[in-house]
């Protein structure tokens, strides 16, 4: 049983604020952490901030975390850690609002996640723990575990980088590896090889990379020997230039020219002729969030696969909404977005009813939780986002489905190609 819930305020990998949390019970200590991103928006969970400008600059989670050390912690205490839903839905009724703002989605989540864990090393099979991967399928009902292919950003622009590139992400799939291993060396490789391609190219700034270097991965992946197992997925993440009914493919650029602005149907035009001349398997966000009419129109293209990010804000509604008209065919999904893991497991379902893909995100703000990599195999989403094959936080993520491939290698199948492109 959980016999105590004690939180605090640790800082994410922007140095923002999150929670961490650790939940006691009899089989040990359960810690989980929660992540937090740029985007967000008014369908989503309420991350739970303190808005004391003084401190933190507003970001501090003080509140957050006293609302699981008092009101959660006495609602959970007792409870059995298996039984996920009831915690997770103890927790939506002492908060009360539709969006969790009340306690918090991020004390929510924390909490939910820690729960989870505990849930896990709570059964005993075998006369070993259950590893976390295997709950979360037992959670999720009648699913065989999957090992997701990684989608490494391999250059980032948009919102997220200091140079002048439109588009947020654009990321290599290695979907030509047979084994999740493979996938991670053939990424990491080929990021090296793109460090070189850069540097020959435009030099060593990086922030030249916005304005020409956007498609060297294409010749990165070629030297790497990848030509034909390795492909590409942007997230364009096109709300951030969006002007009324115009895309300002210039928009980070000091000297605007207003040259690019570029209509909608110019963009359909533009994601053709990239899927035409690159590998491209998969675009995220490819028009702004509202702009359902073009979305709808280009997905009916069948180019490539369509990843509602900022569409959905893994929103039911919304996910249902897209189902309908079909807006999109995979959800991107972003755990701290929904706020506990009983729904994060429902809305998986909702997409996969749909027969869409599923590709499991990081945050820009992350911890060194590698919870959504168990997640992912658990729940067999078949594709995970975590970021570039570098960096602590990220790495937590990929190694953690590595480690589960070499625990389980008979066990586990691998999403290769096919899967995301039958999406
Ligand atoms: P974030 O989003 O920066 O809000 O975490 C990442 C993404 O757009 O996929
Ligand atoms: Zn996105």
């Amino acid at each position: 049983v959980i016999t105590k819930v004690k939180a605090r305020q640790i800082l994410d990998s922007r140095g923002i604020p999150t929670v961490e949390v650790d939940l006691h019970t009899n089989k040990g200590v359960f810690r989980a952490s929660v992540p937090s991103g740029d985007s967000s928006g008014m369908y989503e969970a309420v991350e739970l901030r303190d808005g004391d400008k003084g401190v933190y600059l507003g970001n501090g989670v003080a509140k957050a975390v006293k609302n699981i050390n008092d009101k959660i912690s006495e609602a959970l205490v007792g409870m059995d850690p298996t039984l996920q839903s009831q915690i997770d839905q103890a927790m939506i009724d002492l908060d009360k609002t539709e969006k969790k703002g009340e306690l918090g989605a991020n004390a929510i989540l924390a909490v939910s996640i820690a729960a989870c864990k505990a849930g896990a090393a709570e059964k005993e099979a075998c006369f070993s723990q259950v590893p976390l991967y295997r709950h979360i399928a037992d959670l999720y009902g009648k699913v065989s575990p999957m090992l997701p292919v990684p989608a490494f950003t391999v250059i980032s622009g948009g919102k997220h980088a200091g140079n002048n590139l439109a588009i947020q992400e654009i990321m290599i799939l290695p979907t030509g590896a047979n084994r999740f291993v493979e996938a991670l060396q053939m990424g990491t490789e080929t990021y090296h090889h793109l460090k070189a391609v850069i540097t020959e190219k435009y030099g060593t700034h990086d922030c030249n990379v916005g304005e020409s270097g956007g498609f060297a991965p294409n010749e990165a992946i070629r030297r790497a020997g990848y030509t034909d197992k390795i492909q590409i997925a942007l997230d364009v993440a096109a709300t951030n230039f969006c002007i009324g009914t115009r895309y300002d493919l210039d928009f980070k650029s000091p000297q605007k020219s207003g040259q690019n602005f570029l209509s909608a149907e110019d963009m359909v035009e533009l994601y053709r002729e990239l899927c035409n001349d690159f590998p491209i398997v998969s675009i995220e966000d490819p028009f702004d969030k509202e702009d359902w009419e073009h979305i709808k129109r280009f997905s009916s293209t069948g180019i490539c696969q369509v990843v509602g990010d900022d569409l959905l804000m893994s929103n039911v509604k919304r996910i249902e909404r897209a189902i309908l008209e079909y807006a999109c065919n995979a959800l991107l999904l972003k755990i701290n977005q929904v706020g506990t893991v009983t729904e994060v497991i429902e809305v998986v379902k909702q997409a996969k009813e749909a027969h869409w893909g599923v590709v499991t995100s990081h945050r820009c703000g992350e911890t060194i939780d590698s919870f959504i990599a168990d997640l992912s195999v658990g729940l067999s989403v078949g594709q995970i986002k975590a970021g570039a094959p570098c960096r602590g936080e990220r790495l937590e993520k990929y190694i953690q489905v590595s480690f589960l491939f070499l625990m389980l290698m008979e066990l586990v199948h691998f999403c290769g190609l096919l899967q995301i492109l039958t999406c």
